[in-house]
């Protein structure tokens, strides 16, 4: 993981998404899909913490080579500020960070399955997982037409595709998780990868644990520090052994987890938390003084 200071070579209007192109030689050369970075904004009050992007594309090659794309969303005051970022202007970026996605060593049949910008990683991924002679099936879609990530990029790498959107403006109506049980029986497929909206993530996670089918999804925590020391960002996962579960940090451990694992209702909310049993002896604090 590297600090750098990256300038801006470009900004692209894409849809609903700004595709920011930075030089960051350092990141490029060990960046791997499903790996984020975590970009420092101005100083102002405001705008105290990090905010954090997926990599959509890492050129070690050719004359695009040391470059690092990622695709931002205005939703709030931090990636606002991003999409109007101009070039030549020069940002505080650290990464890659995470673990990536991990590729399939002998199954070849890879659906991949992303809603909003859940396509910037996902597209990183179809063109490492094609560069690695695997087949690549693509499930793709938005709130509406403009939040489709790179239709015509995904047409391009892809064996087959289909589309969703939620207003029915491109593909088909609906979410992608609507067309999934159709498109794995149809593409055969041997191993899913996922990255979006929760909702669509944990849909994903049921169909796969029901067919029995190896899968990885990239999760979205808010994330403080981004590096391992806050704890803001964890995701309960059940162990291995399956014993019970542990609270794992999102950017250190994750964002790409077995989906299989993960105890969705619990991450979205929908089962509170018991109150934590103090050890034994430990000095319980019942009422405040004064
Ligand atoms: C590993 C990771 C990868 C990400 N990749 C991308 C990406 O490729 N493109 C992109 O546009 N955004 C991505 N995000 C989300 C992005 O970091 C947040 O949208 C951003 O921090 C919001 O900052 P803000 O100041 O604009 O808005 P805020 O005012 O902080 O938030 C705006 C809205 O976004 C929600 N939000 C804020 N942070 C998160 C978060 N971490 N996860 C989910 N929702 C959040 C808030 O609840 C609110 O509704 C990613 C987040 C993580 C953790
Ligand atoms: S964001 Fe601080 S530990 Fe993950």
């Amino acid at each position: 993981m590297k600090r750098v200071r990256a300038e801006v070579l470009s900004v692209r209007r894409l849809g609903a998404y700004h595709v920011l192109t930075i030089v960051a030689p350092e990141v490029a050369e060990r960046a791997r899909p499903g790996q984020f970075l975590s970009v420092a904004m101005p100083p102002h009050r405001a705008f105290l913490l990090r905010r954090h992007f997926s990599i959509h594309q890492a050129s070690r090659r050719g004359g695009w080579a040391g470059t690092l794309e990622f695709a931002v969303e205005a939703q709030g005051p931090g990636t606002r500020w991003l999409a109007e970022v101009k070039p030549h202007r020069f940002l505080d970026v650290i990464g890659p960070l995470g673990k990536p996605f991990a590729y399939p060593a002998r199954l070849t049949n890879c659906l991949l399955v992303c809603e909003g910008h859940g396509g910037a990683p996902i597209s990183f991924l179809a063109q490492e997982l094609r560069a690695r002679g695997k087949r690549v099936d693509m499930l793709i879609g938005g709130a509406t037409h403009d939040h489709v990530f790179k239709p015509i990029e995904a047409k391009r790498m892809a064996q087959t595709i289909r589309i969703a959107t939620a207003d029915g403006s491109m593909g088909e109506p609906g979410s992608v998780a609507d067309l999934l049980p159709e498109m794995v029986e149809a593409v055969g497929a041997q191993v899913v990868y996922a990255a979006g909206p929760r909702e669509m993530l944990r849909r994903v996670a049921e169909l796969c644990v029901e067919r029995r089918i190896p899968s990885q999804v990239a999760l979205e925590e808010r994330m403080a520090c981004g590096m391992g020391q806050c704890f803001t960002c964890v995701v309960p996962v059940i162990r291995k052994d399956g014993s019970g579960y542990d609270h794992l940090r999102a950017c250190t451990e994750g964002p790409v987890f077995n989906p299989a694992r993960i105890l969705w209702d619990r991450w979205m909310g929908e089962a509170p938390e018991p109150a934590p049993t103090p050890p034994e002896g430990f000095p319980v604090v019942r009422s405040w003084p004064g």
